[in-house]
């Protein structure tokens, strides 16, 4: 089965996500982490995401939808898997579904639901581990010794997409896209809705009991 984290940037997405891998046992694929990985390596899928990633706005459908496919090919995506930051456009959605019906493999989604008023603030705020990427913030969520990730101690960073002019980008340029996958997946009866403001735990309670409730359990 796979399970589909939908949110604005800043919903929460990561943050969650992960935490749900870890209670579920499935493979969490986030796409901003693989771009940000090709990003690293210098390859020239890297560069062509960079500009975009840059600009706050979205990689062209083909370039993504070829990246999601060959890390879905993995034997470690063949059972559960959670996708967080796919899709994020209604031809990305409809390639899903072309790729996974014919298979059997259900697709659900949860929208994290996050006023955009406090997305700014989240985001901002974030600091991401250079090592493991696993996200932080300065306020809502410090690691236990400063600028140091509590997993695997490699420092803490600011993404170079969180400088406050970018996230204005992102915000501007990408809800619209994200209405128009929710609607996907509201009209076909696969959307459910977990409120992501509130304290990180009592989220991931929620999101624990809507990822059971379409059959995605431990
Ligand atoms: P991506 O990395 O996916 O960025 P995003 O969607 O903008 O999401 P974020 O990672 O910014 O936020 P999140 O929802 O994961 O929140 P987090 O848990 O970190 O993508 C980057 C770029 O790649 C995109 O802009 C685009 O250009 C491109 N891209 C990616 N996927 C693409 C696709 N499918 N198609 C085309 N282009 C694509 O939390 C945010 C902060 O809030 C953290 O500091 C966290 O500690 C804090 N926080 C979390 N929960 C709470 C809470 N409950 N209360 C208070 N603080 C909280």
């Amino acid at each position: 089965m796979i399970l589909v984290l939908l949110g604005a940037p800043g919903a929460g997405k990561g943050t969650q996500a992960e935490a749900l891998a870890a209670a579920t046992g499935a493979a969490h694929v986030a796409t901003g982490d693989l771009f940000r990985a090709e990003i690293a390596a210098g390859s020239e899928l890297g560069r062509t995401a960079k500009s975009y990633i840059d600009a706050g706005t979205l990689v062209p459908d083909e370039v993504t939808i070829g990246m999601i496919g060959a890390r879905l090919a993995k034997p470690d995506a063949k059972h559960r898997v959670i996708l967080d930051g796919f899709p994020r456009t209604k031809a990305q959605a409809a390639a899903l579904d072309a790729a996974f019906a014919p298979t059997g493999r259900r697709i659900s989604a949860i929208l994290l639901n996050v006023d955009v008023a406090i997305l700014t603030a989240r985001l901002t705020g974030r600091r991401i581990c250079s090592g493991c990427g696993r996200p932080y913030h300065v306020e809502h969520r410090p690691p236990a010794v400063a600028d140091r990730c509590d997993a695997c101690g490699s420092a803490l960073i600011t993404r170079s997409d969180d400088a406050p002019a970018t996230v204005a980008a992102r915000l501007e340029h990408q809800l619209a896209a994200l209405a128009d996958v929710v609607q996907v997946y509201r009209a076909s009866g696969r959307l459910k809705v977990v409120e992501g403001v509130g304290e990180i735990a009592a989220i991931q309670s929620q999101l624990v009991a809507a990822a059971a409730a379409v059959g995605f359990a431990s």
